[in-house]
């Protein structure tokens, strides 16, 4: 069994450890050598793509995160709106989708029946489909218009963990080559991108080296009760996406919140000692950077301890953070490839302090084949 495992005591270790190698594949080969995409695979006319006028993103769980940050991506590279719902809200309300929406469907399994449902509506409606997935002839690849898939290999931890990545990798992809079809008007170079997006590998591995560090804090976080987490911009899906994880693993009450909307709410909750996790974006946008850097004071001064993701050579957290946890310098719309890291691994190490089955976690099924 430890085989399998890789020498890892569990799948979802393993599988944490795979993910610079997930992103590397699943960039592998769609490029032409000179800074230029080649999606051939897709299928799908490119007419087509180049017509769409909104795209609309649809999963569940930790798929519907990842489409969360490709909304970010998509909107800045290509000037399409793009809207991300879940795939059993968007199937049972009157979406408008007509011939020029593009679908886009995230799946690690590709047999989730709430997204299956949702595709099938979205394709009576004339809009075409086109799906991330992880898994070959899986019936969300087979129902699509069109395929782009990521390369995680077979995921078998509960807990989606080398999916996420890869699905967020395969929707920088899609971002960039839409910008490409449709004549890079907003973007300088799709090739700087690229070439930013090759250096990702090594940059997770080197959070994933760091892991002690994380598990160390965790298993001294036991008997925590609840676990808040704030993010902006793309470290709002990031923050959503660290709850998640904590919740599923650690059974642990948890929750993701926007870090603007901190002061319309959230912030009621704070009290001594309440765990924060804060997702700081890059200090070279400072704007950004210095509302997240804000929101630690604000909690931090009503007695939060504060754990903060944040960029190595970011000084100006340390002040305000109980416990700094570092990532390499990455660019903006790329930082959630390696500010998950932390957090999943956060979850993993204290889940296995309380003693709990990380990869199979009580209630949760890999892949939720009803609706
Ligand atoms: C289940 C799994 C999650 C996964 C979600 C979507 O809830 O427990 O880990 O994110 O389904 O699955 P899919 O296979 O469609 O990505």
């Amino acid at each position: 069994a430890a085989a399998v495992k890789g020498g890892f005591p569990t799948f979802m270790e393993k599988e944490i450890h795979d993910q610079p190698k997930a992103v590397a594949d699943t960039l592998l080969g769609r490029t032409d050598g000179h800074g230029n995409l080649v999606l051939d695979e897709l299928r799908i006319d490119e007419a087509i793509l180049r017509s769409v006028d909104k795209i609309i993103v649809i999963a569940c769980g930790t798929a519907a995160y990842a489409g969360h940050v490709a909304k970010y991506a998509i909107e800045h590279w290509c000037r399409i709106p793009v809207e991300v719902e879940l795939a059993h809200e968007f199937r049972y309300r009157d979406p408008v989708v007509n011939e020029k929406t593009l679908v886009v469907a995230i799946s690690q399994s590709g047999e989730t029946m709430d997204t299956i449902m949702a595709i099938r509506h979205a394709r009576e409606q004339g809009a075409k489909v086109l799906a991330v997935v992880n898994t070959h002839g899986s019936t969300i690849a087979r129902e699509s218009d069109a395929v782009l898939y990521t390369h995680a290999g077979p995921e078998v931890a509960v807990a989606s963990t080398k999916a996420f990545l890869a699905q967020i990798t395969a929707c920088y992809l899609l971002g960039l080559y839409l910008s490409q079809l449709r004549g890079n008007k907003y973007v300088d170079e799709v090739a700087g991108y690229l070439e930013e997006l090759g250096k990702l590998p090594a940059k997770i591995q080197q959070v994933i080296d760091g892991e002690e560090n994380v598990k160390e804090v965790a298993r001294s976080m036991k008997d925590a009760t609840s676990v808040l987490f704030l993010g902006r911009h793309v470290g709002y899906p990031v923050a959503l996406e660290g709850a998640l994880k904590l919740k599923e693993l650690a059974y642990i009450h948890a929750e993701g919140f926007a870090a603007g909307e901190l002061k319309h709410g959230p912030i009621a909750l704070i009290d001594e000692g309440q765990p924060v996790f804060v997702i700081v974006p890059t200090p070279r946008r400072p704007t950004l950077h210095a509302k997240v850097v804000s929101n630690i004071q604000e909690v931090r001064a009503r007695g939060a301890r504060t754990l903060v993701i944040a960029e190595e050579g970011d000084e100006a957290v340390t002040e305000f953070a109980d416990v700094v946890f570092r990532v390499p310098q990455t660019p903006t719309l790329m930082m959630p490839l390696v500010t998950v890291v932390p957090l999943q691994i956060f979850a993993l190490a204290l889940a296995s302090a309380k003693g709990l089955d990380v990869d199979q976690p009580r209630n949760l099924a890999k892949s939720v084949t009803v609706e």
